[in-house]
């Protein structure tokens, strides 16, 4: 199993894409220590454990640095030093224009999305470092490159971390630590789910696949970058959005793709 006597920390985890990831890496053989602000990781850790693998459960902020890493500490006494960082806890706190988001929507999710990875990362890399060891994927998101009218801060959060993922990569190069953000487009997860019909058709017809993602898509990727295989790969952006970053507005590749 590529990941055996691996030891994870997946960030929101209680459900949708986070969810997946952990019971992917436990899949591949690795023991996952589950963050979530949401009691429904407790389900979670069922599952992990229905598939053989252990799993610790912290519910905590990320946002608030000392339970972040308090979370981190409780992971790593209970099943071992963490190998594998998966920052995937994310948020989306108010859709609104620019002049409309509040002060309080935006500072949530710059705390939740950005600096909720920063400390986690800080919390964790030092000791992957010592050890020569280490992966760490953050899950970003199309928003990152593209913008997205009505979501300043969650686009902004999601742009900060492609930062962050750089530049924690280039520090921890030597050191056997990779760092790599993850670019979903969209993800079939209880939020899109719940989407109007009219929003659903409308962003698939803008998808060169014409469907969405599967959250055990996503977390395949993820669970690649953890791997040892994955030692060349760091401060990559991956593009996990059946084409959707791609420019389908010139004149062939609006015929074949759906335009937008
Ligand atoms: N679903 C998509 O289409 C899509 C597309 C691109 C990127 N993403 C990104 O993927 C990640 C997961 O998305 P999802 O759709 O599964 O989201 P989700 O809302 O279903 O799950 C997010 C999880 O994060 C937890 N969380 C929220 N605030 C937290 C905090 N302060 N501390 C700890 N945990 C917290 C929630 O309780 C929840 O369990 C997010 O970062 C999201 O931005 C999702």
């Amino acid at each position: 199993m590529p990941l055996e006597n691996r030891i994870a920390l997946v960030s929101g985890a209680a459900r949708g894409i986070g969810r997946a990831i952990a019971l992917r890496l436990a899949r591949d053989g690795a023991d996952v220590g589950l963050v979530d602000v949401s009691p429904a990781i407790e389900e979670t850790a069922a599952l992990v454990r229905e598939s053989g693998r252990k799993a610790v459960v912290a519910i905590a902020d990320i946002a608030d640095a000392a339970q972040a890493r308090a979370a981190a500490q409780r992971v790593a006494a209970d099943l071992g030093a963490i190998d594998l960082l998966v920052n995937n806890a994310g948020i989306v706190n108010n859709i609104a224009g620019v002049e409309k988001m509040s002060e309080e929507a935006w500072a949530h999710e710059i705390g939740v999305n950005l600096t909720g990875a920063f400390n986690l990362v800080r919390a964790t890399v030092g000791p992957m470092a010592a050890r020569g060891f280490g992966r760490i994927v953050n899950i970003s998101s199309v928003a990152a490159r593209g913008g997205l009218a009505r979501q300043v801060g969650y686009s902004a959060t999601k742009a900060g971390l492609l930062g962050l993922t750089h530049t924690v990569a280039l520090e921890y190069a030597r050191k056997g630590v990779t760092c790599n953000a993850v670019l979903p487009g969209m993800v079939e997860t209880e939020n899109v789910k719940v989407m109007p019909a009219e929003i659903r058709e409308a962003a698939i017809a803008a998808t060169p696949v014409r469907r969405f993602g599967e959250p055990a898509e996503i977390a395949a990727l993820v669970a690649f970058l953890c791997g040892a295989e994955a030692g060349y790969i760091t401060g990559a952006e991956i593009d996990i959005s059946g084409g959707g970053h791609l420019n389908t507005l010139v004149l062939g590749s609006r015929r074949e793709a759906g335009g937008r």
